[in-house]
């Protein structure tokens, strides 16, 4: 019989790993395992054993607000669990003896068909948030993509890249703030314009209400009130008046839309489509390309999982345009998974802030390597030594 200390070891030792699992860590607000901490990025074995540390090291406030969903965080629940539905069916007589992540997209060749989604008010994680992201993923080879929200001017963040960026757009509902915007970004030779559409205000984030309180005098520096001191917190408006700025979104309709699009010469994509009619209108109006997504389940409760609305996006849209998607994508069988559904890239958002938040811009170098290894090693067991030869029959829906 084992003594009583074994046994409450072994007890511990139990609990520790189902916290530490995927299932328990995988995005959740505050159950990390709070006991294993690695000290460095190398000790990292997976994407999750960031979780602690940056947890650790951020305001509980910025921390909500990374992990935030909205009311019972169903559609976050959903993202993660979409994947789970979908099994892999590898093919056993392929070449896997070389691997290449490499594609071909809106007229560049990129690495990895990982990408780092837009992601708003990065310092909240790190001070050198943007730069921090862009030096990683340039030394990695992904794309990374400029939020509107960036924490620094979009010219020093390409400065830190090595190529062309893409840039995310809020527009705001004055027209001149909003082609200011676009200008600054085009001059800072981005190539892409994302326009995210499932943010039209309002979202009720619970987790963020529930420990964010701008008001107390530590956040108050940082957090002065109303919309316009928040937008001129935001390096790309220091130039841009802002005196004529009622809001910082505005109606997503079409007529706006197009209107955006004949402003530049960006190529030209939607994020935040998560249906085959609202796709349709998008290959309409002649968008250069898609991302399904729910914005990280963050806008809209009881969406389906990104990875669920995938194929009917994607049968949509009939190869017309490429389709993109981001939403819980936390290993390299889920981009396996939603590359063989039809994506041609994804993106990620928490997983590198993770790495943020805990290491800087070593952190996020590893989180982007330890998912691109993922990725590869899925490909060789699968046997698909391309990107293009990850098809719909790699997959099946459990039923
Ligand atoms: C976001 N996202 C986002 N999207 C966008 O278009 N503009 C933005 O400024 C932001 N800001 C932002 C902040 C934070 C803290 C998070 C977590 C997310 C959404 C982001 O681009 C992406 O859609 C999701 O993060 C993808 O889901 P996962 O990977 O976080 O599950
Ligand atoms: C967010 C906004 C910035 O998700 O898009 O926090």
């Amino acid at each position: 019989m084992p003594g009583r200390a074994v046994i409450k070891q072994s007890r511990r030792r139990f609990l520790r790993h189902v916290l530490a699992s995927p299932l328990a860590a995988h995005s959740f607000a505050f159950n990390p395992d709070e006991e294993r901490r690695i000290a460095s990025p190398k000790e990292a074995i997976n994407i999750f054993d960031f979780i602690p540390v940056a947890r650790g090291k951020m305001l509980p406030a910025h921390w909500a607000y990374l992990e935030t969903g909205v009311d019972d965080d169903l559609t976050v629940k959903a993202n993660i669990e979409g994947f789970r539905r979908y099994q892999i069916r590898p093919y056993p007589f392929a070449d896997v003896s070389r691997i290449d992540t490499s594609l071909e997209l809106f007229g560049r060749k990129l690495r990895s068909p990982i990408l780092l989604a837009p992601v708003g008010n990065l310092r909240a994680f790190h001070e050198e948030a943007d730069l921090a992201c862009a030096r990683a993923a340039a030394a990695r080879g992904h794309q990374f993509i400029v939020s509107v929200y960036s924490s620094y001017h979009p010219h020093e963040i390409a400065q830190a890249y090595d190529g062309p960026l893409w840039f995310q757009l809020y527009p705001t509902d004055n027209w001149d703030a909003t082609v200011a915007l676009i200008r600054r970004a085009e001059a800072a030779g981005a190539d892409v314009l994302l326009v995210t559409v499932d943010t039209p205000g309002g979202s009720n984030r619970e987790t963020l209400r529930r420990t964010g309180n701008q008001r107390s005098p530590e956040c108050r520096p940082c957090h002065e009130p109303g919309l316009h001191a928040f937008l001129k917190r935001h390096p790309i408006y220091r130039d841009i008046d802002v005196a004529k700025v009622t809001s910082g979104v505005r109606p997503y309709t079409w007529d706006f839309l197009d209107r955006v699009r004949e402003t530049t010469r960006m190529r030209f994509v939607i994020k935040g489509v998560m249906t085959a009619e609202a796709a349709r209108e998008c290959v309409a109006h002649g968008a250069d390309g898609i991302i399904v997504s729910n914005h990280g389940g963050r806008e809209l409760e009881s969406l389906l999982g990104a990875v669920d609305a995938l194929e009917e996006v994607v049968a949509a849209v009939g190869g017309k345009i490429p389709v993109l998607m981001d939403g819980g994508i936390r290993r390299g069988t889920d981009v396996f998974k939603a590359l063989a559904l039809g994506a041609r890239a994804v993106g990620i958002g928490r997983p590198y802030l993770w790495g943020l938040g805990a290491f800087g811009q070593e952190g996020v170098e590893r989180i982007l390597e330890l998912m691109q290894a993922e990725l590869a090693g899925v490909m060789k067991l699968a046997g698909t030594p391309t990107l293009a030869a990850i098809t719909p029959q790699f997959v099946r829906r459990r039923t």
